[in-house]
């Protein structure tokens, strides 16, 4: 069934073990029971786990390898190993890297053809997500593509902190809403006992004041120029720092170009302690080694890595009560 179709009547049910229920009574009145069960692709298991936990829902085991070891070329496999046949299936993975897309696509046929009723997919970090407008005539609007294959077989789409315009969950050719994961930050940033919160750039003030909400504390914009992929410049802006503990919040760390600049010129205003935060940690190339320049850095769970310190699993949670 696609979201656009109508439902004659839902509304939802805790049974008795807690989990969550949806009843949907078509047109015919004969009444379906429709069990809500979470799948996770293997870019976000801990997530999915967490997720199926916060619902109380039933999580579908799933095999990747057939082989011990995989496909030798690195091709990926799924088999889902329980029944969802009839089912609300929440279907949890991360399209990055582009292995995990081409998952989260078999994933998402192997739970249509299995007979689900629904398929919500949560798009943890939405890889491809940074392209969102044709900027040179015969460019890919890749974040319009990757949606399109996701609503081959999923009925809607939740995602976090899109690294570009969040407009263009709009002209997705299915509903998706976008969930916030300040919360989880700004509870990490609170028991840091941060002084203030500060966004890299004036595009991640939006977050930066989200997170300073829930912590309590000011926040503030550096001003960033862009010089090319690897190289970032911050303006220097004579903010009260000196002896403060301060929270850089971000959508995305990918280089750490951005963020040790950031940290960088805050110490040289006299920052005591800089805690960088970020939804999604890539840390590619020499992240590590330019992230040295902070006192501690954190991630949320929509990527996994060893600076994964908090879970917005109880955000997309929320989000999916919603939809029941
Ligand atoms: C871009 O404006 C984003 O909000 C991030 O600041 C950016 O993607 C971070 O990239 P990097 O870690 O490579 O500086």
């Amino acid at each position: 069934m696609n979201a656009s179709s109508p439902h004659p009547f839902r509304r939802t049910r805790r049974n008795q073990e807690g989990r969550f229920r949806t009843l949907h009574i078509a047109a015919g009145r004969s009444l379906h029971i429709v069990a809500v069960k979470v799948v996770g692709g293997s870019a976000s298991v801990a997530l999915a786990h967490g997720i199926a936990k916060e619902l109380a829902a039933p999580y579908v085991e799933v095999a990747f390898e057939r082989h011990p070891g995989g496909f030798p070329d690195g091709e990926r496999y799924v088999r889902l190993l329980s029944a969802v046949a009839g089912d609300h299936v929440i279907l949890v993975q991360t399209t990055h890297p582009d292995p995990m897309i081409v998952e989260f696509l078999l994933l998402a046929d192997a739970i249509r053809d299995a007979g689900a009723r629904r398929i919500t997919a949560i798009v943890p970090y939405f890889g491809y997500g940074r392209q969102d407008k044709r900027f040179l005539e015969g460019e890919a609007i890749s974040a319009k593509t990757i949606a399109k294959h996701i609503a081959v077989d999923c009925d809607e789409l939740l995602t976090m902190a899109v690294p570009a315009n969040p407009e263009i969950l709009k002209i997705f050719p299915l509903p998706t809403r976008e969930v916030s994961g300040m919360p989880a930050i700004g509870r990490y940033l609170k028991s840091a006992k941060v002084d203030v919160i500060l966004a890299p750039d004036e595009g991640a003030l939006r977050l930066a004041k989200e997170a300073s909400s829930i912590a309590g504390v000011p926040f503030d914009f550096l001003v960033k120029e862009r010089i090319d992929s690897y190289t970032v410049k911050i303006e220097p802006k004579a903010l009260a720092v000196r002896g403060k503990s301060v929270g850089i919040v971000d959508d995305v760390i990918s280089t750490g170009g951005t963020i040790a600049t950031a940290a960088k010129e805050l110490k040289a205003q006299g920052a005591r302690r800089v805690i960088a935060a970020c939804v999604h940690g890539l840390f590619v190339d020499q992240a590590e080694e330019k992230l040295r320049a902070c006192d501690d850095v954190i991630a949320t769970d929509t990527v996994q890595s060893k600076h994964t310190k908090v879970s917005v699993a109880s955000e997309f949670a929320a989000a999916i009560r919603t939809l029941l």
